[in-house]
């Protein structure tokens, strides 16, 4: 397994390579981001991963400094799955000028997390287009852990033509139910099992709509509530459609629900697809 830290290597040494499967990451490496680089693995016959905390998709009051970095037991983990190559780039290769030019995305990138997080998915976007320019790879996989992410992910390599599969994957779960993140490490001993219960709210909606209930504001009312009655503070929980990303309506059938809330000082994301 190689690992490169700029674009000159990284170009050279996928100049005669065919075939790209490509995983973007931010490191601190679990379970769910080593299912990506497995399907990566079956897919193609040249795996690149990259490692990179992307300063363009933190707010100033957040995480940025704070976010756990664990480069040599993340190479440790890619190289025990045979991973052909790290992209680890330096920021100063990555960025050479501020960036000044920055993707503008459809209006669903300003809903739901984007209410939260302004201007998250722009970074995002532009981030992973630059590595798909720098790569070029010919499918990128993305989990479907950051579902609001992969749909605008998807929007890009559309609108954008870029001649690159986009597959996804399923959430990776804690035996409790909890999704892996990286964020969960900021949980203390208390918070980190209560944080279940965000997966359990979300079960409970889906519970209710396969008994036939339809009133999918009442379903996220009730679950809200749930959630605050045991000390969180909800962002959103929304049942949406899973084409658009809209609120749902009552005809529609293949739907899923998102929700991003606080316990104690961390912020979980997670989410339930369901057929109604
Ligand atoms: P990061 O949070 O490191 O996640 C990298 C990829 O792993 C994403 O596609 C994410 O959806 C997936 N992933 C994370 N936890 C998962 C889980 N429990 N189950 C399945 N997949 C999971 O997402 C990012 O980084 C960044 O925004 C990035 C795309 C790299 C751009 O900077």
């Amino acid at each position: 397994m190689k690992i490169v830290e700029t674009i000159a290597a990284l170009r050279s040494t996928l100049k005669n390579v065919q075939h790209i499967a490509f995983v973007p990451t931010m490191g601190n490496l679990h379970a769910g981001h080593l299912a990506l680089v497995e399907k990566a693995k079956k897919k193609s016959d040249f795996v690149v991963v990259s490692i990179f905390v992307n300063p363009l998709q933190f707010l100033p009051s957040e995480d940025f400094n704070q976010y756990p970095r664990s480069m040599e037991a993340d190479c440790k983990l890619l190289r025990s799955l045979d991973v052909d190559l790290v992209f680890a780039p330096d920021e100063k290769n990555l960025f050479p000028v501020q960036q000044e030019i920055l993707l503008q995305l459809p209006a669903v990138a300003d809903t739901l997390e984007g209410i939260f997080r302004p201007r998250f998915f722009q970074g995002v976007a532009t981030i992973v287009l630059k590595f798909f320019n720098i790569i070029q790879p010919d499918i990128a996989i993305f989990g479907k852990k950051d579902y609001q992410q992969l749909h605008i992910i998807r929007l890009m390599v559309q609108q954008l033509n870029f001649p690159i599969k986009i597959l996804d994957t399923e959430i990776i779960r804690a035996a409790d139910g909890l999704a892996l993140s990286s964020r969960n490490q900021y949980l203390n001993g208390p918070e980190r099992q209560e944080a279940c219960h965000l997966y359990q709210a979300l079960n409970t909606i889906v519970g209710e709509t396969a008994s036939g209930q339809r009133d999918f504001l009442l379903l996220e009312k009730k679950a809200v509530e749930y959630l605050s009655g045991r000390g969180w503070q909800v962002d959103y929980i929304s049942i949406v459609n899973r084409q658009t990303l809209l609120p749902a309506c009552t005809d529609d059938q293949q739907l899923a629900v998102l929700a991003a809330a606080r316990i104690g000082t961390t912020r979980l994301i997670d989410n339930v697809e369901f057929t109604c």
